[in-house]
């Protein structure tokens, strides 16, 4: 569902949403490589590239399963549509002297942002989820220690509304609220409005 936009922005980021029905079509590989090239190339603090992707298609069952079985059981209600999952991970500790790296869940986010701009590009739809089970995911995986797996991941088609599940079609159908820009972009002090907004 587009987004109701204040003011003009690009037509990719106003496409962008996180909808609930999918359809049954899987992902060419060809469109797959480009999100992960996507990824790969967003910026991050001393180039660190703290991020991983676990990702598993649909038509491999059993690893879908698996990763399918690390969501939390509301997201697998209706993840278990969708075409191909992933998680994403974040490595915790700089590579090159193992002290902590503040900026690792944003530069995860950063790439996964990335992500999800080339996926609307190629006219598919993200869905993003905090609705996993870390612990679970680090077992199945083998996710070392100093990794942590921070976001489950959702790609695919949107599915016409009429095929989906009643409770996942409403969800589909509610309004997109938005704070005004206003309530978070300050000036001379937090909480101070900037003039020109
Ligand atoms: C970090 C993150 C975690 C999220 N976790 C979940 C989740 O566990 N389950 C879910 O249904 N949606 C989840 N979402 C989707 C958000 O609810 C959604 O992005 C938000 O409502 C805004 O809607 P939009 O993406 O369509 O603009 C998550 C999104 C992000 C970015």
């Amino acid at each position: 569902m587009r987004a109701q936009t204040d003011h003009p922005i690009n037509d990719l980021l106003a496409q962008r949403w996180s909808p609930y029905v999918y359809a049954d079509r899987a992902v060419p590989e060809v469109d797959l490589k480009s999100l992960f090239e996507a990824a790969r190339w967003a910026p991050s603090s001393y180039n660190e590239q703290p991020w991983a992707y676990i990702v598993a298609r649909k038509e491999d069952t059993a690893e879908f399963e698996r990763l399918l079985s690390c969501l939390v059981e509301a997201n697998q209600q209706w993840a278990k549509h969708v075409p191909v999952l992933a998680l994403g991970l974040a490595r915790l500790a700089f590579q090159k002297n193992n002290k902590p790296n503040r900026h690792a869940f944003h530069d995860l986010g950063l790439a996964s942002a990335s992500l999800c701009v080339e996926a609307t590009v190629r006219g598919l739809v993200v869905h993003q989820m905090a609705g996993i089970e870390p612990q679970r995911a680090r077992e199945v995986f083998n996710i070392p220690e100093g990794w942590e797996a921070a976001i489950g991941i959702a790609i695919g088609y949107e599915g016409a509304p009429a095929t989906g599940e009643e409770s996942l079609r409403q969800r589909d159908a509610a309004r997109r609220p938005r704070k005004p820009a206003k309530e978070f972009v300050f000036g001379g002090s937090f909480g101070k409005t900037v003039p020109w907004l």
